[in-house]
């Protein structure tokens, strides 16, 4: 382990690295659980989970058993040839949405990047001339290449790095009318997250998703669903779309795949997906042994019985003991989310707020301005959801108490 102090990893942060990222000035250097330590030996509970990223907490033996066993016997191989590792991580992923095949890659926005590829490959190799755009909604976020840029709806991300790509039509949220209008004879696909997780754990009008799915299949456009942030049993179904009545023909799925490794991946349904013949797309290091050897881990866990129940159960106990807490306040407007996907939208800015909490040991983030958004580890347990709990009352504003 590292024996810099915090000091001296920010001093080296500042002089080495970009500036891109606004970071706290906390150092991790261990994990446990739903648990962080930092570099001066001081506790967390964390209630982000690296962004929605570790589903089975940190450290998880099992995870570190399969990731130290495969790193023994192979790193890396290319994908010229097959990958045992893989393939089981495929199918066991497949098996765990609505079938259909995968693509692996790296990251969220190589997700994106790849089903936007998919939708216009599938669109010509049907013939289909000019049926190349997308419509995707105010306030999404998709990812910070260019794909994923063009597709995110929301104008900050894209100062200063203008022009996004063309193609990209932008609908309001919530807005069914101006999503029928806007689907048309040139789109190929409509790109959506079920819950918009960036933008402040966004939920859709009811009946809103199903009926842009409808819309979709009368006109014979793909649905894309971006379940980076909101897949792999994070609003306690394996996908977000099982919740809400949605199958998707594409989804884009990261974050938590892997438990933290990095690791990407599209399911497509069998039709769709052969759009992506030899030679149409790839990645050097998509699907790596390590990453997959994880997945494996995360997958047949999530698929465990009990669960996914679980998450539901616990993600109403953070739920109603945050509309409690909400309920004893003037400054919340309110509490919104599903599963262990949940957001607390203030009166107030929440950065400083999150600051305060990170101060008195709990990780939140504060994102969209005045919300507060909630992604524990799925493992995260009732004690130490009542701890987080206390830890956010004692750091809100006391002049918001009624
Ligand atoms: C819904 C959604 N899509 C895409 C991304 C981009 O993922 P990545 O940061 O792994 O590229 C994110 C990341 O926050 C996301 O929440």
């Amino acid at each position: 382990m590292s024996e810099l102090g915090t000091a001296d990893v920010i001093a080296l942060t500042g002089k080495y690295q970009m500036g891109n990222y606004t970071r706290h000035p906390v150092a991790f250097v261990r994990g446990e659980g739903a648990r962080l330590f930092d570099a001066e030996g001081r506790e967390y509970l964390d209630f982000l989970g690296g962004i929605a990223v570790t589903p089975l907490g940190h450290t998880h033996p099992e995870v570190t058993r399969a990731v130290t066993v495969q790193a023994r016997n192979l790193l890396h191989v290319s994908n010229l040839f097959h990958v045992p590792v893989q393939s089981e991580a495929a199918r066991l992923l497949s098996k765990s949405v609505f079938g259909g095949k995968v693509f692996f890659c790296n990251s969220g926005t190589e997700a994106n990047e790849a089903a936007i590829k998919l939708a216009r490959k599938w669109a010509a190799d049907q013939g289909k001339t000019g049926v190349h755009e997308f419509v995707v909604l105010e306030g999404s976020f998709h990812g910070r290449t260019y794909g994923g840029l063009s597709a995110t709806g929301q104008p900050r991300f894209h100062k200063g790095f203008e022009p996004m790509l063309p193609g990209f039509v932008m609908v309001p949220f919530g807005d069914i009318a101006a999503l029928d209008d806007a689907l048309t004879e040139k789109t190929c696909a409509f790109l959506v997250e079920p819950i918009q997780g960036e933008s402040g754990v966004r939920m859709h009008p009811p009946g809103y998703l199903k009926e842009a799915e409808r819309l979709c299949r009368q006109k014979g456009i793909l649905l894309v669903v971006d379940e980076i942030q909101t897949g792999l049993g994070r609003t306690g179904a394996m996908l977000a779309s099982e919740r809400f009545g949605l199958l998707p023909d594409v989804v884009t799925l990261a974050k938590g795949l892997a438990n933290g490794l990095p690791l990407g991946a599209v399911v497509a349904r069998d039709e769709v997906a052969a759009a992506f013949g030899p030679g149409s797309h790839g990645s050097t290091f998509g699907g790596n042994p390590v990453c997959c050897a994880a997945a494996k881990v995360v997958l047949e866990t999530l698929r465990s019985p009990g669960f996914l129940e679980e998450v539901v159960r616990n993600g109403d106990i953070l739920r109603n003991g945050l509309s409690e807490l909400a309920a004893g306040r003037t400054d919340v407007r309110k509490v919104r989310g599903l599963g262990l996907m949940l957001a607390m939208e203030m009166e107030v800015e929440t950065k400083e707020i999150a600051n305060r909490c990170l101060q008195n040991g709990l990780v939140v983030n504060a994102t969209s301005g005045n919300v507060l958004r909630f992604l524990p580890p799925l493992i995260v347990n009732t004690g130490e959801i009542r701890h987080a709990l206390e830890l956010l009352d004692s750091s809100l504003p006391a002049e918001g108490r009624k």
